[in-house]
């Protein structure tokens, strides 16, 4: 219910321009931010559609919804995923089912077309290049890619082996392949719905997009570790750093509101973690002195940003820049603090910042002054095949983009502790580690070696060539020049 009630508040000031769309959302603070507003931007995309649903089957006279619920209801009813409630709205709407669902079809028999993408306007409607994979990261805490690849091969999908160029990506009906950067990524055509799939209830995969999985991939803390996920809910990141440390060690997982740790719970107990320890906290106000928290190497950090990356099917409409300038200033200054904070824990070796913001204010700007108040630590390079980088200086870091990468915007940064800094005379800013982190899946029942020490991995594609064992990308001794002057926060 709560879902749909925060749904029609926020159309109806979007309506009234009380905010922009992705503001509204964000301020909702809903524990599922990512499916309201995906529920927002489609009844918005669809609204005139709705409407003439709506009125014409006198939906609100019958049932007395004001006409933004009954908007969101509708959708999810006839477009979306169907009803995510139940008590008296879902047995109202069940009862007008049909009607609804007849007036839908009678609309498309008028406008001669089958689906209900094409009842919009040209300029509303998405070709489907412009949409994304859909990505599936397989929770090897319960499953191999492997076993996973056959379920769904016996389950009517057609394996395509491994992608070995962005465009592979790009996928028709049940053709699904192995991603070409992450080893335990698969992906599907963006029409795949996994849902109400049994490998997704049963916790055998996890719905992340491609981007969202970057950061406990390059972080990448051995078994055993003590690991700090500082802005944890609802937990997509947390559920897979501990698939990376196969669930030994200790994951500390905070998060500032309640009710996102605690779908959190819930998607952790069906990933079948059990290495961690969350706590309804302040990252901030965390102790690093504490004894608790001695032995913590790594930590990861993807603190509240303004989503700006997130793709939306719609645009938002005119943004006022004062406000938003504001808003950016606030969201680094608070990220600014949060990383300040972090490199603080006495024993950190690494730490991993991600955003999903295209914004330079909330990503390189951040890590650049960052670095200027933390001299001891550097850049680790990452991803050399990864095509798309963090704007000059700052090419170390990852940029993600739906034209570049089939991926929401995303950016990610991996600081690392340089200890000979640490004596030495004070230097510019701006270091970069000799290591490249290019994190290679061990195969089953392998140790992970420390993220500076990976090996190469050996694809083993089926219907389709693989890739070839690649190389790694460490390159021990590879002197890198880069010592550039950082830009200051604002
Ligand atoms: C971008 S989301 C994190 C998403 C999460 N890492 C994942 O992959 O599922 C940011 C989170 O930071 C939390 N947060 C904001 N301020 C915080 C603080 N001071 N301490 C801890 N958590 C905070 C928010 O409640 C929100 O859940």
């Amino acid at each position: 219910m709560a879902l749909y009630l925060n749904a029609a508040q926020i159309l109806e000031k979007s309506e009234r321009k009380q905010g922009a769309l992705k503001t509204l959302v964000y301020d909702s603070k809903f524990s599922n931010i990512k499916q309201l507003f995906a529920l927002v931007c489609e009844t918005q995309k669809f609204s005139p559609v709705l409407e003439e649903i709506i009125v014409s089957t006198k939906l609100l006279k019958h049932t007395k919804l004001k006409m933004h619920l009954a908007k969101v209801l509708v959708y999810d009813l006839l477009m979306g995923q169907g009803l995510k409630c139940g008590g008296s709205w879902k047995a109202t709407m069940m009862k007008h089912r049909s009607r609804l669902q007849a007036q839908l079809a009678r609309m498309k028999v008028k406008q001669k077309v089958s689906r209900n993408q094409d009842l919009l306007p040209v300029s509303a409607q998405q070709s489907a290049k412009d949409q994304l994979p859909r990505y599936v990261r397989v929770n090897t805490l319960k499953t191999t890619v492997e076993d996973v690849v056959d379920y769904l091969k016996r389950d009517g999908f057609c394996y395509r082996g491994q992608a070995l160029k962005l465009g592979d990506l790009k996928l028709e009906k049940k053709d699904f392949v192995k991603d070409l950067h992450l080893p335990e990524l698969l992906a599907f055509s963006y029409k795949t719905d996994f849902h109400d799939h049994f490998l997704y209830k049963a916790g055998h995969i996890i719905l992340q997009d491609k981007a969202s999985c970057l950061p406990a991939y390059l972080l990448h803390p051995p078994p055993g570790s003590h690991v700090i996920d500082a802005c944890a809910a609802p937990g997509n990141k947390t559920s897979h750093l501990a698939a990376v440390m196969k669930n030994k060690g200790n994951l500390f997982a905070f998060d500032l509101d309640a009710k996102r740790l605690a779908t959190m719970s819930t998607l952790l107990l069906r990933a079948g973690v059990t290495c961690h320890q969350l706590a309804n906290q302040d990252f901030l106000k965390v102790d690093p002195d504490s004894p608790k928290y001695k032995d913590v190497e790594y930590i990861l950090l993807d603190p509240s940003c303004s989503g700006s990356g997130m793709v939306c099917l719609r645009d938002s409409g005119p943004v006022d820049q004062e406000e938003e300038n504001a808003r950016l200033a606030s969201l680094a200054s608070f990220q600014l603090r949060c990383l300040n904070h972090g490199l603080k824990f006495p024993r950190l070796k690494r730490l991993i910042y991600s955003t999903c913001s295209i914004h330079s204010q909330e990503n390189e700007e951040v890590i650049s002054a960052c670095l200027l108040q933390n001299p001891h630590f550097r850049l680790v390079p990452l991803l050399a095949e990864w095509p798309k980088r963090g704007l000059e200086p700052f090419s170390q870091c990852l940029r993600a983009s739906t034209s570049e990468t089939l991926t929401h915007g995303f950016f990610v940064a991996l600081l690392e502790k340089h200890r000979e800094a640490e004596r030495a005379e004070p230097q510019s800013a701006v270091q970069t580690s000799d290591m490249e982190v290019t994190p290679a899946a061990p195969s089953i029942g392998e140790e992970l070696p420390a993220a500076s020490e990976e090996n190469s991995q050996a694809s083993d594609c089926e219907e389709k060539p693989a890739f070839a064992a690649r190389e790694t990308d460490n390159l021990p001794n590879k002197k890198k020049r880069r010592k550039k002057k950082m830009a200051k926060l604002e």
